[in-house]
């Protein structure tokens, strides 16, 4: 594939989806809402990317996903931070990852700051349960983080460097 998306790792949760529900009648949905909660809005190339996968009509794809209120094409803030809050991200400490992001930005889960400089989203497992807990800032997956580390990593992006990916 000749696309952004080539080698991404948040793909796998999306192939895992359309393994999963790919025979089902609703399933066009359902892999939209996780590619979303992967990549935080659906992107041109990740609906091309479905509509190959499950062998569906594009147009159809932009029909279900402009239909549904809860998709959106653009990211929101200007950088944005997903967080697992899958099992394993979870137990290993990503619901104070969430917390500690929610207290510093004054900004709820699913939420852009008042500036619009930052998304917060969560998503369920993002398929690297050993990296956990793991998190996807401005498309670089991010292993192994605790509140504070995340907090310090989203302050420097937010200062202009880009996210650096550490496994
Ligand atoms: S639970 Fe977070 S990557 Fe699987």
């Amino acid at each position: 594939m000749t696309s952004t998306l080539s080698g991404d790792p948040r793909l796998k949760s999306v192939d895992r989806a359309i393994k999963k529900n790919g025979a089902r009648g609703d399933a066009l949905l359902e892999v939209l809402n996780t590619a979303q909660e992967s990549f935080g809005y659906l992107s041109q190339d990740l609906i091309r990317y479905v509509a190959r996968e499950l062998h569906v009509p594009l147009a159809r794809v932009y029909g279900v996903a402009t239909f549904y209120h809860l998709f959106t094409f653009k990211p929101k803030g200007d950088h944005t931070c997903i967080v697992c809050l899958g099992t394993a991200c979870y137990v290993k400490g990503a619901g104070d990852i969430v917390a500690a992001l929610e207290a510093e930005y004054e900004v709820k889960s699913g939420g852009t700051t008042a500036d619009g400089r930052l998304s917060v989203t969560t998503a369920r497992c993002l398929g690297s349960c050993g990296l956990a807990p793991m998190l996807v800032l401005d498309g670089a997956v991010l292993a192994r983080n605790d509140a504070n580390s995340t907090l310090e990593r989203v302050a420097v992006v937010l200062d202009g460097t880009p996210a650096q990916e550490a496994d």
